[in-house]
């Protein structure tokens, strides 16, 4: 075997492929997403300008979604250092999407293998696509505006080994297409309102557009699986999702980055203390009411659909990450 390049990871995975005789359209609804996604394609290299300048001393996502902004360290912090300090942030947050999309295409390839339907494989093509096109966009945004690229947290890393590894095609698609992209979503609506750098906000949208696509995937094939699963499977599929939403929703501290910005432990370890009241402040607000209120409804309402929303559910999504479930079904 050829020797693993620096930096890259090999998961064991195991699973059945699926190949197919016949190829006779069986789901319309599906038929049509494929439709749709043949339809919808899009160029990185062609339909971003990317000759489009970016202001350094600006940055790239708003300050105001940086934990330290409105705090002491902010303001001690002259113009130049700021939009340093914006680079660092936007670098680690942009780098977790990028290793993200990055492993949807890995995940989707899986999917085209373990699919058990031609219109599940014909669609699952067009996402391995879709994905690799969102991991060009952010390689180059990183590479060629950023100028700095993080490694995977680790929240991300074990979500996507976890899928990766296990060889059933409804584990991989609740992981990527219920979690993960719900999360990334959200993420994606809430930059392409608010970066400062026009190329962000746009590419952002441009990806948002496939990835109403992919969670219209895992609404279409996973209702009917939840509904044939027994006891055991239906709880295993519980504790999975509650567990990864958790590492999802309360992963992900840029440490790092304050580390390269040349904050010592005990100040980082003040900065993690003054997130949890920033995320009260009204400084914050804006962001978090875009973002929760975005995530909350996609997250409960995609639950409900799929039927994975059973009371046990409802109470750990409550209780342990404080989404409120009813308030959302009732507006529904
Ligand atoms: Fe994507
Ligand atoms: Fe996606």
């Amino acid at each position: 075997m050829e020797q693993i390049p620096d930096g890259a990871r090999i998961v064991h995975t195991d699973y059945d492929t699926v190949y197919l005789r016949d190829h006779e359209p069986e789901a319309p609804d599906m038929r049509r997403l494929y439709e749709n996604a043949k339809r919808d394609q899009w160029n990185v290299s062609v339909d971003i300008d990317w000759k489009q300048p970016v202001d350094m001393e600006e940055g790239f996502v708003a300050d105001g979604l940086i934990d330290i902004h409105g705090t002491k360290f902010w303001d001690k912090m002259n113009k130049k250092e700021k939009g340093e300090m914006n680079r660092l942030f936007s670098a680690w947050r942009l780098s977790q999407l990028f290793h993200g999309e990055h492993g949807a295409v890995l995940v989707c390839g899986q999917l085209a293998n373990v699919l058990p339907t031609a219109d599940a494989k014909y669609f699952m093509a067009t996402q391995v696509m879709d994905e690799a096109r969102h991991t060009e966009f952010f390689q180059r945004y990183l590479g060629e505006r950023v100028g700095k690229v993080y490694e995977q947290a680790s929240a991300g890393k074990e979500l996507f080994d976890y899928i990766l590894s296990d060889p059933r095609w409804y584990i991989k698609t609740i992981g990527l297409q219920l979690v993960g992209e719900t999360f990334a979503v959200a993420l994606f609506k809430m930059l392409s309102e608010t970066a400062k750098d026009e190329l962000l906000r746009y590419g952002c949208k441009m990806i948002l557009r496939d990835e109403a696509r992919h969670m219209g995937f895992g609404m279409l094939s996973l209702p009917e699986q939840v509904k044939e699963m027994d006891a055991q499977e239906r709880q295993e599929m519980e504790e999975f999702t509650i567990y990864f939403l958790r590492n999802t929703l309360t992963g992900g501290f840029p440490k790092e980055a304050y580390l390269d910005m040349g904050f010592n432990k005990a100040e980082i370890k003040e900065i993690r203390e003054l997130r949890k009241e920033k995320a009260q402040s009204a400084d914050f607000a804006m962001f978090r009411s875009l973002f929760k209120k975005e995530m909350h409804t996609t997250l409960v309402n995609n639950l409900h659909k799929c039927g994975v929303l059973s009371e046990t559910m409802k109470a750990s999504l409550e209780q342990d990450l404080r989404v409120n479930v009813s308030e959302v079904l009732a507006a529904d």
